[in-house]
Formats: structure tokens, sequence, C-alpha cells
């Protein structure tokens, strides 16, 4: 049970959700692999881990650039032996109505989010497969089931779902189990930068009325990461305060 000696890669683990559940997953004995495309941040992260006691390296790597990716999980498997966890979380919006968004705009959404969740699943698998064991955590979002002025952000995590589901069912039976997490309201520096009328307009129809942390999405990682949740394949997680029983 639990996660000890297990390797976890997780991406964009420089800020946000990605680093609290990096170091959830390191508190817990996992060896951890902190990436993201922004160095001064991997290097920040990486120094205050080792100052904790956890085991952890850092990788530089653009998600979204088959190369970086591919080097950055041999990287992980040189360090650490094995690769057990991959947490694809790094994740970025450009947002805006149809009429004023670009296709570069478009490109970069799905690129990030979608495409660099694809290469980090292809070259982590390969690893996970001679062991028996995977376990590949999904970071989505609400906004998957539709958010106006979201079409790059909705499709790409919409997209995320079904890559989820069909790496359920590709490496269910190699101990592989494929799920996904999703946020709705976290607690984040955006929400801080929120004009007040805007923060009460959205917890407003916030069934809890409540704003979720970004420990809540750890805690949720740390749920499918665990040994014991083999079971549990091919599924949505929502952590979002009841927010996606009702959509617009
Ligand atoms: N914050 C929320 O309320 C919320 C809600 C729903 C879903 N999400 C999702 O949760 C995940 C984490 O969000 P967060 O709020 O912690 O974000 P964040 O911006 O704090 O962290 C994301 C990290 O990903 C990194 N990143 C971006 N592009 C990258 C790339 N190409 N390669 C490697 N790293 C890259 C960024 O540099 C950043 O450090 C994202 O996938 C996001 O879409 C967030």
């Amino acid at each position: 049970m639990g996660i000890e000696n297990r390797v976890a890669l997780i991406t964009g683990s420089a800020s946000g959700m990605g680093k609290q559940t990096a170091r959830l997953m390191a508190e817990n004995g996992a060896k951890v692999v902190i990436n993201d495309i922004q160095a001064d941040k991997v290097a920040e992260t990486v120094e205050a881990f080792k100052k904790d006691g956890f085991d952890v390296i850092g990788q530089v790597a653009n998600i979204a650039d088959k190369a970086a990716v591919e080097a950055m999980v041999e990287n992980c498997v040189k360090a650490f032996g094995r690769l057990d966890i991959l947490v694809n979380n790094a994740g970025m919006e450009r947002a805006g109505a149809l009429r004023k968004l670009s296709e570069a705009d478009w490109d970069l959404t799905i690129d990030v989010n979608l495409k660099g969740a694809f290469l980090c699943s292809q070259a982590a698998h390969n690893h996970m497969v001679p062991n028996n064991h995977g376990r590949i955590i999904n970071i989505v979002s609400r906004a998957w089931l539709g958010g106006a002025g979201q079409a790059p952000y909705s499709s790409a995590k919409a997209g995320l779902i079904g890559l989820s589901r069909v790496l359920a069912l590709e490496l269910g039976g190699k101990g592989i189990t494929s799920n996904c997490i999703a946020p709705g309201l976290i607690h984040t520096p955006l929400w801080d930068q929120l004009e007040e009328k805007s923060k009460k307009f959205l917890l407003s129809k916030q069934p809890t009325g409540s704003l979720g942390t970004i420990d809540d999405i750890a805690e949720a990682a740390m749920f499918l990461a665990d040994d014991e949740s083999s079971y549990f394949t091919g599924q949505v997680l929502y952590v979002c305060g009841g927010r996606s029983l009702f959509s617009g």
C-alpha cells in the first residue's frame, strides 16, 4: 500500500498543483522528478525539496517537444532506475471568444495540454510495461464540459479525457491505470488577481460556495497513484465543489 520508493514524474511541477502533488508524493516516500519549461523555477523547487530531505531531480523540458520528452524520461530512468507514476499536469490556456482566437492560440493550447500528455504517456509507458505496474494521472478541468471563451482549452481537456480512456483500455492488462482529475475553481495566484465582482459571481455558481485548494488536487492524485488503486481506471475524478453537476 502507498507509494513508498515509487518514482513519480510530475509535469509542470515547478508551480501550483503540480508542485504540491510532487511535495505530497515525496512526503509519502516517492522519488520525484520536477519537470517544467521554466528553468529557474525548476532549480528553485529542486533546491527546496532537497533541503526538506526529499529524493528529487529536476528536468527542464517542453512537454510538447518529442525529443525533449524522450530525453527527460530516459534521464528519470537513469537517475532512479524505473518510472512508476506519471502525472500529466502541465497546462496553460489561451482564452477568448471564437472570433478573437488565433490559429496560434489554438495550436499552443492543444500542443501543451493534449499533445504533451500524449508524448509523455508514450515515452513513460515503455518503462511501466516491463514492471507490470504504472499509474498515469491526467489533470484535465471541469471546463472540458464546456466554457464560453474556452474553445481551445475545453477541446484540449476533452481530448485528454479521450486519450486517458484509450490508455486505460490499451494498458489495463499490463497493470497500468489511467485516470483523470478534473479540478474546478482552485485557489491559485490567478484567483487573487480577480476583481471582487468576478470572485463573487464565480463563487455563486459553486454548490459548496467555496474554492478548492492545491492540497485537494494533490490528495486526489495520491489516491490514484497508490499501489492499492489498481481497480480504478478510465475514470474522471471531479474535484470541483460540485460545479460539474450543471453546465454553463
Ligand atoms: N488553477 C485552476 O483553477 C485549474 C482548474 C482546472 C484545471 N487546471 C489544470 O491544472 C493543471 C495545473 O494548473 P495550475 O493552476 O497549477 O497551473 P500553474 O500555471 O501554476 O502551473 C503549470 C505549470 O506548467 C508549466 N508549463 C506550461 N507549459 C509547459 C510546457 N510546454 N512544458 C512543461 N511545462 C509547462 C508552467 O511553466 C507552470 O509552471 C493545468 O493542467 C491546468 O490546466 C487548473
